[in-house]
């Protein structure tokens, strides 16, 4: 099956057809950089000239760098603030022409890494971390998905986080290598201190230059470099307009009254 994935970042919009079954781009993505100012209408626009470059037809999914919940934004850390409250998945969907559905970036990223990548087949916390205009998380539990977790902006010396370790900002403070490993370094410290991930996967553009400061970091976890680098992004988009239709609802799980004081027994064992 093949789906078109979008990648909505900070600073580029691009898009590719994707095979569902391998996580391969079919072709060599394109790209566009996000406008300045990132609004929603010129970035809405900006994403349908990428879908109408390949003229596709056919099912699309969309990641994007804030949370997303119902195909609603609502927070705008690096893109305009006025996408608060805007329905993405309406907009993008009259765009294109197409039902679109929508993600938060990290966690399409993360979905991909878990299925084709660097976290396939990896039991326990497995937690992906873009470092790129800003820092984005996704947290896996057994392979499932707790969407929109924000752990880019818990506070390291009184700042975000992203603030003091995205890609972004090794790249405008031209820092060494092992300066920013000793960032990096410091935020995984607190993140592990707070969820002990038995996992780390590092994506964005960075996870290309592992080698330049993986070796410096000291955290208890393993941390790796995402296996589908800069396309994670797209494919992991991709992948949720299809999981969508393909996970069939849950069905209503059942509730304990307190005279019962017990819960489920499918819920004692943990599985998620
Ligand atoms: C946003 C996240 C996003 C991350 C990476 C952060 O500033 O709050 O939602 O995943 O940047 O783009």
């Amino acid at each position: 099956m093949q789906v078109f994935g979008i990648d909505i970042g900070g600073s580029g919009i691009k898009g590719a057809p994707v095979d569902i079954g391998t996580g391969r781009l079919l072709t060599e993505r394109y790209r566009i950089p996000t406008p300045q100012p990132a609004t929603p209408a010129a970035m809405i626009t900006t994403a349908a000239e990428v879908v109408a470059y390949f003229a596709w037809q056919g099912p699309v999914g969309c990641g994007f760098p804030a949370v997303v919940k119902g195909g609603i934004v609502h927070t705008a850390a690096n893109i305009d603030a006025s996408w608060i409250g805007q329905d993405l998945r309406q907009g993008l969907s009259d765009a294109i022409g197409q039902s679109v559905q929508v993600v938060n970036d990290a966690d399409a990223a993360g979905m991909a890494e878990i299925r084709w990548g660097a976290g396939r087949d990896v039991d326990g916390v497995v937690l992906m971390v873009t470092l790129g205009t800003g820092i984005g998380t996704a947290l896996f539990v057994k392979g499932q998905l707790v969407p929109n977790t924000e752990l880019g902006h818990i506070k390291i010396r009184g700042k975000e986080a992203e603030k003091r370790a995205a890609d972004r900002v090794r790249e405008q403070k031209k820092l060494t290598w092992k300066e920013y490993a000793a960032r990096v370094d410091e935020y995984l410290d607190e993140i592990e201190r707070l969820l002990w991930p038995d996992l780390i996967i590092i994506g964005g553009g960075v996870s290309s230059d592992a080698d330049k400061f993986f070796p410096r970091l000291s955290t208890r976890a393993k941390v790796v470099p995402a296996q589908m680098l800069n396309n994670a992004g797209i494919a992991g988009a991709a992948l949720a307009a299809v999981a969508e239709q393909a996970v069939p609802a849950e069905p209503p799980v059942a509730t304990t009254t307190a005279e019962e004081g017990r819960v489920p027994t499918e819920a004692q064992d943990g599985s998620v």
